[in-house]
């Protein structure tokens, strides 16, 4: 009943751990993306894990511990369902490695990223039942995956600081756009963290632990990390540099593909943009000069606190080469860096320079 299989053209990174994108037309075919093509990113094996064994423990800095059974969880509180959108913090990568070589990062184009339906309870109320003591600073998570990508070999974890614990769209979630969570999505719970990298939405979460510090886990202390362009992140200590958190302002082209031919005359662009934290998308500009001269796409979704919108515009290009550029602006004001180069880091993560593409009009 869980399993769905991934489509064909999904485009396969690494078959162990599994790494794959959606193919770009598929996101931009729909607001929510079906789960056949929805991105997996994988540190580690797939967990065989039972649902009836399957227990979430509650500890560290709270009044009272907790020992549930997904059957406890969804008895004893509400269920909430919201729309976001999941992205790596390594989506786009690609467009960095370009600038300068990135040894060991799986080289993703713009589609490590999607949006879903996600069911399931709101951390918040789980957190209110445990008690958050005054110390409790930071809410860790711990999945049962171990990851020998980590040193030392450990399972995957991450943190998010109190106030987004308690925020209310934190979802401790086991369906995905109305279907049971899958084994490689995170079965039989996973954290969603909207408007966070999809570092922090933990899979096959089996502890929550309220802390006075950030987690100390490799993929919080010492991996999704923004680090200096000097640093080599196999010297850098565990805590160097800035835990990457909420998701700057960015946009993907998903058509027409770079490099293609089009026909001369009208040729519509379509692409998605994202603003992460709180902030959500105001404005897509679209040029088909490289930048030199604007024109505001039409916004396909409707404003969603969570969610991406996807946007599309039509250009009538004549015979010749164009490149088509795309800057999405977010609610604060805030719009996207012209070149990668400006944004280069040592892992390869938040790439939010503008996209380009560059077409052959015939
Ligand atoms: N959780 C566990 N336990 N193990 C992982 O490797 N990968 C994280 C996050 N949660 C990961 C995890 C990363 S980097 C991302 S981008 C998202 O899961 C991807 O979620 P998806 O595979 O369901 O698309």
């Amino acid at each position: 009943v869980t399993a769905v299989a991934k489509r064909q053209d999904m485009v396969v990174h690494q078959r162990d751990p599994l790494n794959a994108e959606s193919p770009p037309e598929v996101l931009g075919a729909a607001m929510q993306t079906p789960l056949d093509a929805f991105y997996m990113r994988n540190h580690g094996p797939v967990p065989k894990l039972d649902a009836s064994t399957w227990r979430l423990r509650v500890g560290g800095d709270v009044d009272c511990e907790l020992e549930l059974s997904l059957d406890k969880l969804q008895e004893r509180f509400p269920p909430r369902e919201l729309t976001a959108t999941l992205q790596c913090a390594g989506n786009r990568r690609a467009g960095l490695i370009a600038v300068r070589d990135i040894p060991g990062e799986v080289p993703w184009r713009g589609g490590a990223t999607g949006t879903a339906s996600w069911r399931g309870v709101a951390l918040r109320d789980v957190l209110a039942v445990a008690g958050l003591g005054s110390e409790a600073k930071y809410v860790a998570f711990l999945g049962a995956d171990v990851s020998e990508e980590a040193d030392p070999p450990q399972p995957f974890g991450a943190s998010i600081p109190r106030h987004k614990a308690m925020a209310g769209e934190v979802l401790l979630a086991w369906q995905m756009n109305g279907r049971p969570l899958t084994p490689l999505h995170g079965a039989p719970l996973r954290v969603v963290v909207p408007g966070y990298i999809g570092a922090r939405s933990v899979k096959w979460v089996t502890e929550i632990t309220a802390r006075a510090e950030p987690s100390e886990n490799y993929f919080q202390a010492s991996a999704y990390r923004l680090l200096t362009p000097e640093l080599d992140p196999d010297l850098a200590p565990p805590g160097s540099g800035v835990a990457l958190g909420a998701i700057a302002v960015n946009a993907d082209i998903l058509s027409p593909a770079d490099g293609s031919t089009v026909a001369a005359g009208p040729v519509e662009i379509i692409g998605y943009a994202f603003a992460g934290g709180d902030r959500h998308i105001v404005r897509v500009d679209v040029s088909d000069d490289g930048g030199a001269r604007w024109r505001q796409a039409e916004l396909i979704d409707p404003p969603a606190p969570w969610a991406w919108r996807r946007w599309r515009v039509t250009f009538t290009l004549p015979r010749g080469r164009h490149q088509i550029v795309a800057r999405a602006w977010d609610s604060a004001a805030a719009t996207q860096p012209e070149r990668a180069e400006h944004v280069w880091n040592p892992k390869g993560y938040a790439n939010n320079a503008w996209p380009r593409v560059n077409v052959d009009a015939v």
